[in-house]
């Protein structure tokens, strides 16, 4: 029986995101299909929740409600256990992916090489550089006429601000597109465009070899050198330990449609992904190897059926072993608590599970004892480091329609709010409810499960808002200066925190002009 050190040290948890229609789904059935997981191309896509241009969110919430069995996709490849964790394809639940964030050792971008760096990439990327999480970066839709890779390079270390080194390179792009040259071990693969077909590989000794001639032709191969020449003078050699430290991303390239480059990209992955890391709590460092389980929450999935109230929340362990009816202490409520029913996701296949390492997720039947967060522990007391609000990109005022249904409305909102649904701030001028979201579908979410789950109606009321800005200073007395002059703007966030609600960019400007000793944060940690 392996040990729990050994069962730490084979886990790759990670998370791959992209800016929607990148290819995430196909990179992710594809890797499924190398573990072995599904056996044919399509069925994840089948549980995929479309990018509907038009707001049809019932649509999306059911099939969101569908993807829970797609949350965490398990499987052994080789001798590594395989976490991936799945984040929402539509970019108004980014929320819900900054939160997965918290719960991954390592994260894969996808980027399209037509498209470059996009919008919901550079903002998860964000959330990496704040934990300083190793990113690998998968160009993806080589077979696609594109931008030039050198210029690609150039974009994702300008708009990503991180160091980029090439691992594999590619010999032409679009209709001419021949196949990648891998540098990490230096091998050549022909590309064929086939949608199972593993690529070809031609065996090679080194750059140099006629052998690369012979397979793409001179002139390419001429060209290929050049390029690997013009790499190695500008990119420092790769090392793992800038990687692991979030310094360095490697970049691949391939066609994930195709399943060109990515067997390559994951032999590569699970050799350079770091294990399962210590855990930041408040009280201390907790090391994986610790033998006394703990984990905490960073998930809780509800079921929009109103004929089934019950949620899953995702666990993820941190330290020792995790067991199926083991007492543990719900560190928020001081209660002990037993999991009859704790499930994973192996293989795609959902089932009851009586253990679980550091790295692994498991979800646990839950109806309304948890919230994002919660730490579970043998006993100890800690609390784990979520991760910090970010300033919501849209805000409404929240307004009871239905006087007798007050109590409901509070409830749900608490409620829906311990989920993570959206932000809550409430204004200390005049007590009114805000309500902050990354998206519009949101808001119409939070409105219908009111109704349905709990028999609240509400209005929504617009307000003009650029930012929610956290505000510190070292000088009390300025501080409750700005709060004075400010306090129209003035909020607090579900935590108790000061928050500046700034109706303009110019406002900000101003405010930070005015007053120099106050530091305004668009996320709650710094
Ligand atoms: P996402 O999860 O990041 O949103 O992207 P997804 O995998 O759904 O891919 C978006 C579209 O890009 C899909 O086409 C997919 O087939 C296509 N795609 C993914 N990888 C490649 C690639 O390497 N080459 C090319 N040419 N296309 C790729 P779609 O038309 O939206 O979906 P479908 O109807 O083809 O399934």
């Amino acid at each position: 029986m392996a040990t729990l050190a050994e069962e730490i040290q084979r886990r790759r948890t990670f998370a791959i995101i992209s800016h929607p229609d990148a290819g995430k789904t196909t990179l992710t059935e594809k890797l499924l299909l190398f573990g072995g997981a599904i056996h044919i191309a399509g069925a994840v896509k089948s549980n995929k929740i479309k990018k509907t241009a038009t707001s049809d969110w019932m649509e999306i919430e059911k099939q969101r409600g569908i993807s829970v069995a797609t949350s965490v996709m398990g499987f052994n490849y080789g001798d590594y256990k395989i976490n991936i964790l799945d984040t929402p394809g539509h970019q108004d639940f980014a929320e819900d992916t900054y939160r997965t964030l918290t719960a991954v050792d390592s994260v894969i971008i996808v980027v399209d090489v037509a498209k470059g760096v996009e919008q919901q990439t550079r903002r998860l990327m964000e959330v990496c550089r704040m934990r300083n999480t190793p990113v690998i970066i998968f160009v993806n839709k080589l077979d696609r006429e594109g931008r030039d890779p050198f210029e690609i390079l150039d974009e994702l270390e300008a708009e990503l601000k991180i160091s980029v080194r090439p691992l594999s390179w590619p010999i032409n792009i679009g209709a001419k597109f021949k196949g990648v040259y891998n540098i990490y071990e230096h091998s050549l693969d022909l590309f064929t465009p086939n949608k199972q077909k593993v690529s070809e590989r031609v065996e090679i000794d080194n750059v140099n070899d006629p052998r690369i001639d012979e397979a793409v032709g001179s002139a390419d191969a001429k060209k290929l050198r050049d390029d690997l020449e013009l790499i190695e003078g500008v990119y420092p050699e790769f090392n793992v330990e800038d990687y692991r430290a979030g310094l360095v991303a490697p970049v691949f390239f391939g066609s994930a449609l195709n399943t060109f480059g990515v067997k390559e990209l994951l032999d590569c992955f699970v050799e350079i992904a770091p294990a399962p890391k210590p855990v930041d709590a408040e009280e201390r460092r907790v090391e994986p190897a610790e033998e006394q389980f703990s984990g905490f929450v960073f998930k809780i999935h509800a079921n929009m059926d109103p004929n089934h109230r019950s949620c899953i929340a995702f666990v993820k362990v941190c330290s020792g072993k995790f067991e199926r009816n083991a007492p543990y202490r719900h560190i928020r409520s001081g209660k002990t608590l037993r999991f009859a029913a704790p499930t994973a996701f192996m293989a795609q296949k959902k089932s009851i599970v009586d253990e679980a390492f550091p790295g692994d997720i498991v979800g646990i039947p839950d109806t309304g004892t948890f919230k994002i967060g919660d730490t579970l522990t043998q006993g100890e007391i800690l609390h784990y480091k979520g991760l910090p609000s970010f300033s919501p990109e849209m805000f409404k005022y929240i307004e009871n329609t239905d006087p007798m249904k007050s109590k409901q409305l509070e409830k749900g909102i608490q409620q829906l709010m311990d989920e993570g649904v959206a932000q809550l701030f409430t204004n200390q001028f005049n007590g009114r409810k805000i309500i902050g979201t990354v998206g519009q579908l949101q808001f119409e979410v939070i409105q219908y499960r009111l109704l349905h789950e709990y028999g609240a109606q509400c209005r929504w009321e617009p307000i003009s808002l650029y930012k929610a800005c956290w505000i510190e200073s070292e000088n009390p007395e300025a501080l409750a200066a700005f709060k004075k002059r400010k306090h129209q703007f003035m909020a607090t966030d579900r935590e108790g925190r000061d928050v500046f609600l700034a109706d303009s960019g110019y406002v900000l400007t101003m405010a930070r002009q005015d007053f120099p000793e106050i530091n305004f944060h668009f996320s709650s940690e710094f």
